[in-house]
């Protein structure tokens, strides 16, 4: 949800830092709840992702890129409840029990990849996919620039894409931060345990190298990631805000100057 024109205004003479905490606040959550569009949404909503897989999902193959931490393949089993011709899921972990238990549970005829989305030997094997769906995958990528070129080797028709952002930085489109490089102090202003996130590695803790993907990475306002996703071959036709850090971009291909990316089909 854009922010209004108030506070933009506000927005723009409170200094950033205060801002955030702001937002993380008990006050700042009354705040958004009592003012919509104030400061987004005080809590971390689904609905857009829900919406977006109902809307696109029906009669088109569906591949999820990340699909198996903390949600075990749910939004795979949505966009195959929706009518999906092919339903799919692809994520660095193999299925957990509880998403092979519900795989036996419904009958599902959803398939489960394990492997890497930047892996060409991974693309080559899924293909081209209609509507590939991708949250909470691209903070947690050192690179996000070779993530989205991934998605778009394998995006037919639509991307959804959903991330954790950073609220814009007010006179600094494009902004974007590197979380690991932080001290401890400087690493507290990001910890959203007030808006009830668990651990955050490289953010509530140092970063751990041997953790790899589950370290958070870059925290990239929505422009930064507009910015990126159009140089990587796609047009955002769809914006929501999750919540003040999360936001979602429906896009579609189209080719880009970059000389690895074909055309899309
Ligand atoms: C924070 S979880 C997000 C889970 C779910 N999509 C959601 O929105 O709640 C990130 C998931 O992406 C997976 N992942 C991270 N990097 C990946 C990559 N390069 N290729 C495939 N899966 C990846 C992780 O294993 C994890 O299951």
């Amino acid at each position: 949800m854009p922010r209004s024109g108030l506070a933009h205004r506000v927005a723009s003479v409170v200094p950033y830092p205060p801002q955030i905490r702001l937002f993380k606040s008990q006050f700042g959550q009354r705040l958004a709840r009592r003012r919509p569009g104030w400061l987004g949404s005080p809590d971390f909503d689904v609905t857009p992702m829900v919406s977006a897989i109902q809307a696109h999902a029906p009669g088109r193959s569906f591949l999820d890129v990340g699909c198996m931490w903390g949600v075990h393949g749910r939004y795979t089993f949505l966009a195959e409840e929706a009518g999906s011709s092919r339903a799919m899921g692809l994520d660095v972990m193999g299925p957990t029990p509880e998403c092979l238990a519900e795989i036996e549970r419904r009958g599902s005829t959803a398939e489960f990849f394990t492997g890497d989305v930047t892996d060409a030997d991974v693309q080559d094997k899924i293909g081209l996919v209609d509507v590939v769906f991708c949250s909470g995958v691209l903070y947690h990528h050192p690179s996000p620039w070779d993530l989205l070129l991934s998605l778009r080797r394998m995006t037919g028709s639509v991307l959804v894409l959903g991330t954790q952002t950073i609220p814009e930085v007010p006179g600094l489109p494009g902004a974007a931060v590197y979380w690991p490089s932080l001290d401890d102090e400087q690493r507290r202003l990001w910890q959203l345990q007030p808006l009830g996130a668990g651990q955050q590695l490289a953010i509530s803790t140092p970063y751990q190298a041997e953790s790899g993907y589950g370290n958070w990475f870059w925290g990239m306002s929505p422009s930064c990631v507009r910015g990126l996703l159009h140089n990587a071959g796609f047009e955002v036709i769809e914006e929501a805000a999750l919540y003040a850090f999360g936001h979602q971009f429906t896009c579609r291909p189209f080719t880009p100057a970059w000389p690895e990316v074909d055309e899309p089909h």
